[in-house]
């Protein structure tokens, strides 16, 4: 009684408790930060450390963040309130400040230490999960991992003592399906809201519903652009808060006329910038990986072309594949003049979308904005999802020409004309949920128990046929029955991170004895690791003419069974040289089969494969892969072009593939939309087999008449004869 009487005099729900005027005057008279515990100010009450000399610079610094100057503000309505909603311009500090500010309140109403309770704070993009939680894990003096962490898929850096994680909205997600009511956290961010990705589209739905349920859940949800009274619709009116910007004056400059390259066009006005305009830092929008390696190396030897009377230039890639410690170079400063009054240096950030909103990076002046970003795209007519590069919308357009604004007054280089910004680009980028193969979403919701999916609450629904498309996906994957119930195989399929078609594959495996390879092809996908060999083979162009197509293709083989026999092989430096393999890449995978083969154990999945001297052993390997991929197959017509079997699209196989022959039948993992149609990472199988291992699904009395039909007519006709032979 006494403890708790006494507890409640201590602190009520989220009382606001302003500690920082006290910590800045301390601090400066001591040389060194408080802001600490209850018993002693100058101890990290999170660790028990005294606090170190950097937390206190950081402590400045974010004391001027605008969030700061409504804090109070901000811990009054979260008090009053089970939902609110944040808007502020991108970099006050919503991010990086409101879950600390959160964390604060949290922890003084439960003054147990015992007690767990946790924040989360949801990101649509892993890059800025893992950046942003180092960032927080610094300003708070803690180490990343233990109270402050993170968690993506494949990764996830957190422990038992962590009570702020940042994590992916599409993990949350995931944690939804083993803790449906998420128990163990006290209050839920959702950042980024504006993206409108898939998965916070979905959690939009889903807190809903868990807060009736849970009136001691508190739900943020924060954006950075004016949306929101959309949200605050869909909320029932939740109070909205918005953090005045700050943000500098933006020039913005258009071409005269349209580019025809833009990627061109962009390495031209970022010499122009380095070589003309004062100084200041450059942020150029490209589209993904490769677009980025490439301009980076082009810019790099075009500055160097220049000479030194320009300034030092450092040029910094930033996409989501990057490694951790590559991405924080983003945040170094610009390099320094290379002799005492010589020109100032300049750093050059050449980044996905992830710097639009995302990111912040001080210090940029200059933005180069060509208009365009990779886009998901889905024709749920020939079932076809895909990544294009796509014009940007008027809203991305006015994010990016922001980020020229925050230190200093700056300046926007659109690379479109003003006509095209008025008349083609859209107001806004469509919703994730509208453009995206919905097969994954389903079965996820179906494993949450959300059955009537016709009536879920989106803030936006997705098209009927979109559901229909991805229903009848898991019907003939075997995930759900005839009436839309999730079967046992379903329920073990959405165990997996990993797409339904994966899943399956990797599910049925041990029927084929190989789940040890199919384990190790799922987790080189996943990890984007078939860039494990390309990329190699792209940049060692010389070692590589001596190479022959097959030769790739039976070096990928090799790696993928010492893969599965040998997992450690790849520490070997001089045996990935003369491989061809990228041993960093290798080892992301691995990591990654480590944990699926954790999920294959949980539900007694065998671990085996085929003798590797079998004539079965590659046999086995791709009737496996046929099992999950047998929606994705092509057929070689006699005009020599592959057309999908069944919603007959004419696809050419991908120049990066491994055959040195057109196979008659292939499956794709991946539909590659650009001016011609191309499948990537393609294995051939056999006809015999897809009648074997998908009847139902090539059954030919619903089947369009085409070339393929004919042929599995002929293979069926066969077999008749074969079985009425053996009978007699
Ligand atoms: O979320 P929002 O866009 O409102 O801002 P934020 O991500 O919380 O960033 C606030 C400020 O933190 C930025 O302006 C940066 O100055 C700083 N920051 C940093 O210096 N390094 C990071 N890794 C992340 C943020
Ligand atoms: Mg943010």
């Amino acid at each position: 009684m006494g403890m708790e009487r006494k507890r409640k005099r201590k602190v009520s729900l989220f009382d606001v408790v302003d500690d920082t005027c006290v910590s800045a005057k301390l601090a400066k008279t001591n040389g060194f930060a408080v802001h600490g515990n209850d018993t002693n100010p100058l101890v990290n009450r999170w660790n028990g450390r005294p606090y170190s000399k950097r937390y206190l610079e950081i402590l400045e610094k974010r004391k001027t963040l605008p969030v700061w100057h409504q804090k109070e503000e901000f811990l009054q309505a979260l008090k009053a309130n089970q939902t609110l909603i944040l808007v502020g311009e991108t970099g006050s500090g919503k991010t990086t400040q409101i879950p600390q500010f959160v964390l604060e309140a949290v922890e003084l109403e439960i003054p147990d230490k015992r007690r767990k309770f946790m924040v989360a704070c949801t990101q649509p993009r892993r890059v800025a999960a893992m950046s942003v939680s180092r960032r927080v894990a610094e300003e708070m003096d803690v180490n990343i991992g233990e109270e402050v962490g993170y968690s993506i898929r494949f990764e996830d850096c957190s422990s038992s003592r962590t009570v702020l994680k940042y994590l992916t909205d599409g993990m949350l997600l995931r944690e939804a399906m083993a803790d449906p009511l998420l128990e163990r956290y006290k209050v839920i961010i959702l950042d980024e809201a504006h993206e409108r990705t898939l998965a916070t589209d979905v959690l939009f739905g889903l807190l809903k519903e868990v807060l009736k349920n849970r009136p001691d859940l508190k739900l943020v949800v924060m954006s950075a652009t004016l949306e929101a009274e959309k949200f605050q619709g869909y909320f029932y009116g939740a109070p909205l808060m918005k953090v005045p910007g700050r943000l500098h004056p933006v020039e913005i400059f258009y071409t005269e006329e349209p580019e025809r390259d833009y990627l061109e066009a962009a390495i031209r006005t970022i010499m122009q910038i380095h070589m003309c305009e004062p100084p200041g830092d450059i942020l150029v929008f490209l589209t993904g990986e490769e677009e980025i390696e490439d301009a980076c190396k082009k810019i790099s030897k075009q500055v160097a072309n220049a000479g030194d009377v320009y300034g030092p230039v450092k040029v910094v890639p930033l996409y989501s594949t990057l490694p951790p410690a590559m991405q924080q170079k983003i945040f170094d400063p610009a390099p320094p003049p290379v002799m005492v009054g010589g020109s100032p240096g300049r750093k050059i950030v050449v980044s996905t979308n992830v710097a639009e909103t995302s990111l912040t990076i001080d210090g940029i002046v200059y933005v180069i904005d060509p208009g365009f970003s990779k886009q998901k795209v889905y024709n749920p007519r020939i079932r076809v999802e895909s990544l294009l590069v796509s014009p940007i919308s008027k809203a991305s357009a006015h994010q990016r020409s922001g980020r020229a604004g925050r230190t200093q007054p700056g300046k926007c280089f659109r690379l479109y004309t003003e006509k095209s910004f008025n008349n083609d680009l859209q107001p806004q980028t469509y919703p994730e949920i509208l453009r995206s193969n919905l097969a994954n979403t389903v079965l996820t919701l179906k494993k949450l128990g959300i059955d009537d999916l016709v009536h879920f609450d989106f803030m936006d629904p997705p098209a009927p046929e979109t559901l229909m498309r991805a229903l009848e996906v898991l019907n003939y994957l075997g995930a759900l029955d005839d009436d839309g119930n999730l079967t046992k195989l379903g329920e073990i399929m959405s165990e997996f991170p990993l797409d339904p078609q994966m899943a399956k594959m990797l599910v049925v495996s041990p029927e084929f004895n190989c789940s040890n390879e199919i384990l190790s092809i799922s987790a080189m996908l996943s990890s984007k690791s078939h860039y494990i060999v390309l990329s190699v083979l792209c940049l060692e162009s010389n070692r590589m003419s001596k190479w022959k197509y097959n030769n790739g293709l039976r070096m990928l083989l090799l790696s993928l069974r010492m893969h599965a026999c040998l997992p450690s092989i790849y520490e070997d430096a001089s045996w990935c040289y003369e491989n061809f393999i990228n041993p960093r890449a290798m080892k992301a995978a691995d990591n990654v089969r480590e944990q699926l083969v954790r999920i294959m154990v949980r539900y007694n999945l065998k671990l085996c494969s085929t003798d590797f001297n079998s004539c079965d052993y590659y046999i086995d390997i791709r009737k496996a892969m046929l099992a999950g991929y047998f929606m994705q197959v092509a057929h070689l017509e006699r005009t020599g072009h592959y057309l999908t079997v069944k919603d007959k699209q004419v696809v050419h196989l991908h120049p990066s593939n491994c055959l040195n022959h057109k196979p008659e039948w292939v499956i794709y993992n991946e539909f590659v939309l650009t001016s011609r149609n191309f499948i990537r990472t393609v294995t051939d199988v056999h006809g015999e087999w897809i009648l074997d291992i998908a009847p139902r699904y090539f059954n030919l009395e619903n089947f369009p008449q085409c070339e393929a039909k004919r042929v599995l007519e002929k293979l069926y006709k066969k077999r008749e004869r074969e079985g009425e032979e053996s009978k007699n």
